[in-house]
């Protein structure tokens, strides 16, 4: 069975102990860590940036997953690559010059992401696929954790499928917000290559296995 990525979402750790998250991730399965970036305009809460990165990236050799939820993310391109991002995720919604904005990201060494809100169709990638390696689809609305899943999510995954098999076959499709042990295996089988879960994992006594649960599932 071909895996999948995990990729454990640090927002929901405790955020007085992301050392000890961190941790955590290198002892499990994870592929990924992800790491939620919001500005309190583009959504209605407020997270971390660039310094808490540069802090934490010493701390896990496993890549940072980052998803910026904030505005004109084109300023801040540089000062994540600095950061030591590895995967650079920016928002359809906020970023009118895209192509531009992707091209840059690659230019500083970083894997270039779009991220869609629940309302956004999947089609207005039809012209930038080709330039992106992965698409983070909300399958809740951006800004907490802990949110009910939207179960619309399943129908744009099968219409992303088709438009990366056709357009760009090598593309990570990643599934982010009310991921569970209930839900991943449908998702992954509607097309998704990747899933982002935080309370699922952090909300469970033990959070290194609950990621071994999670590993342990395939397309259903
Ligand atoms: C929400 C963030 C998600 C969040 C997911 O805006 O982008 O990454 O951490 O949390 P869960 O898995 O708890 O829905
Ligand atoms: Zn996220």
């Amino acid at each position: 069975m071909p895996g999948y990525t995990l990729a454990p979402s640090i927002l929901s750790a405790d955020f007085a102990n992301l050392q000890a998250a961190l941790g955590l991730i290198n002892r499990s399965a994870a592929d990924w860590v992800h790491c939620d970036v919001m500005d309190g305009h583009f959504v209605p809460n407020l997270t971390f940036g660039m310094p808490v990165l540069r802090a934490l990236r010493p701390h896990t050799p496993k890549p940072l997953d980052v998803h910026l939820m904030i505005e004109a993310p084109e300023r801040y391109i540089d000062a994540f690559a600095d950061a030591g991002a590895d995967i650079l995720t920016v928002h359809y919604e906020v970023s009118p010059h895209l192509h531009r904005t992707l091209a840059a990201i690659r230019a500083r060494g970083m894997r270039p992401g779009i991220s869609l809100n629940p309302s956004t169709p999947v089609e207005v990638l039809t012209d930038i696929l080709p330039a992106a390696d992965l698409v983070l689809i909300m399958s809740v609305n951006p800004g907490f954790g802990g949110q009910q899943f939207i179960e619309q999510t399943y129908s744009k995954l099968r219409r992303l499928r088709a438009l990366a098999d056709a357009l760009n076959p090598g593309l990570v499709i990643e599934v982010d917000g009310g991921v569970t042990l209930a839900n991943a295996g449908a998702l992954l089988a509607a097309g998704a290559t990747a899933l982002v879960a935080g309370n699922a994992i952090f909300g469970t006594p033990d959070p290194v296995a609950t990621i071994g649960q999670f590993k342990a599932i395939g397309p259903e």
